[in-house]
């Protein structure tokens, strides 16, 4: 005899799970960016992700306020800083973005450049103000306690070996090649520690830190405050550690921050940066990289896309590999990501 179907409290209900619809976004800004991979124009790559991501964005039933993205209103015409985005239905949402997350790396052809975007309900996310730089320390899980900007790094390093139960000679800590960088790349060395740099990318670099059987322990140094608002809510969903402190540039950075009310000595953790449990997060990869495969053209026909796709409150990680027909998605877009 059939059951009859017992009635389930609506919180508790599958619902729409946006990262879903996300990944579009990203696949599309993706395509658009690899189109000038390795073509030495970062200005024109990154362009082309804006215009994309836009483009499908825009199909995306939902009330969004862009609260990280391409900057000032003035400066960027699209994916602004404050920018409504949707149709203004439910549900209202902030908005993170960086459509080409290593415009560098792809004017270069370098590894590990990624279309992203999170997504958290309205007010939620962290807006990093007039500062640009943030301290970062990022790792799995089973280091969250020990992730302390202010422990010396010899001692944070020895710490994760005795957790980890490995000479601290097998500890990795991926920086930014940045010269700001120098003297704790120096410290991380003499404590024995091992550095692997990456050019650009600390987002790529914070999923690297915390993924499974990763090469790295963790992520340390000075990165853009934008990117670890994403990578926090990359984090959120994927799990792992991720504590970060504004690093104002000069005393007019300072000066701004504290009028505008930042607490320059806190350190803000994940879910600080992005508050509550329901945020999406969506990547695809333009270049090859650690975390995810770039664009890979079939001859003239197809392309390859992969990314990962996440939501905060029920953990679910998905990998999305995707086929695209270019022709049909040249007539069907209008030439913007074939
Ligand atoms: P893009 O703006 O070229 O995408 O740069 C990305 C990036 O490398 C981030 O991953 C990182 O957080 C930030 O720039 C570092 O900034 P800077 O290059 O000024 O040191």
């Amino acid at each position: 005899m059939v059951q009859p179907t017992r009635s389930v409290p609506s919180q508790t209900r599958p619902d729409r799970n946006l990262a879903l619809e996300l990944v579009r976004v990203t696949e599309a800004a993706a395509l658009a960016a690899a189109r000038l991979v390795g073509m030495g124009d970062k200005e024109a790559a990154d362009q082309a992700a804006v215009d994309a991501m836009r483009l499908v964005l825009d199909t995306v039933p939902m009330d969004g306020v862009v609260v990280i993205g391409e900057g000032e209103k003035d400066e960027a015409p699209m994916l602004y800083n404050g920018e409504r985005i949707g149709d203004g239905s439910p549900p209202q949402v902030d908005i993170a973005v960086d459509p080409l997350e290593g415009t560098t790396l792809t004017a270069k052809g370098m590894p590990s450049a990624l279309s992203v975007i999170a997504l958290s309900p309205r007010g939620t996310m962290f807006d990093p103000g007039p500062c640009v730089y943030m301290e970062k320390l990022a790792g799995a899980g089973d280091i969250a306690d020990l992730l302390d900007l202010d422990t010396p790094l010899p001692d944070l390093l020895a710490a994760i070996a005795a957790r980890r139960g490995v000479d601290i000679r097998d500890i990795t800590a991926v920086v930014l090649d940045r010269p700001r960088h120098e003297d704790g790349v120096r410290q991380i060395r003499e404590a024995g520690a091992r550095v692997r740099f990456i050019s650009d990318g600390d987002v790529s670099a914070a999923l690297l830190a915390v993924s499974d059987r990763s090469p790295v322990d963790l992520l340390w140094g000075i990165g853009g405050t934008p990117e670890g608002v994403i990578s926090a809510a990359a984090l959120k969903c994927y799990g792992g550690a991720l504590v970060g402190r504004l690093w104002p540039r000069d005393d007019d950075e300072r000066r701004a921050a504290i009028e505008g009310g930042y607490d320059l000595e806190r350190q803000l953790s994940k879910d600080e940066l992005v508050r509550g449990d329901d945020c999406f997060f969506s990547a695809t990869g333009v270049t090859d990289g650690d975390v995810l495969q770039g664009v890979r053209y079939q001859g003239a026909g197809a392309a390859t896309t992969e990314s990962i796709v996440m939501r905060s409150r029920t953990g679910t990680v998905r990998r999305v590999h995707a086929r695209h027909d270019r022709a049909k998605l040249r007539m069907y877009a209008a030439e913007r990501y074939g």
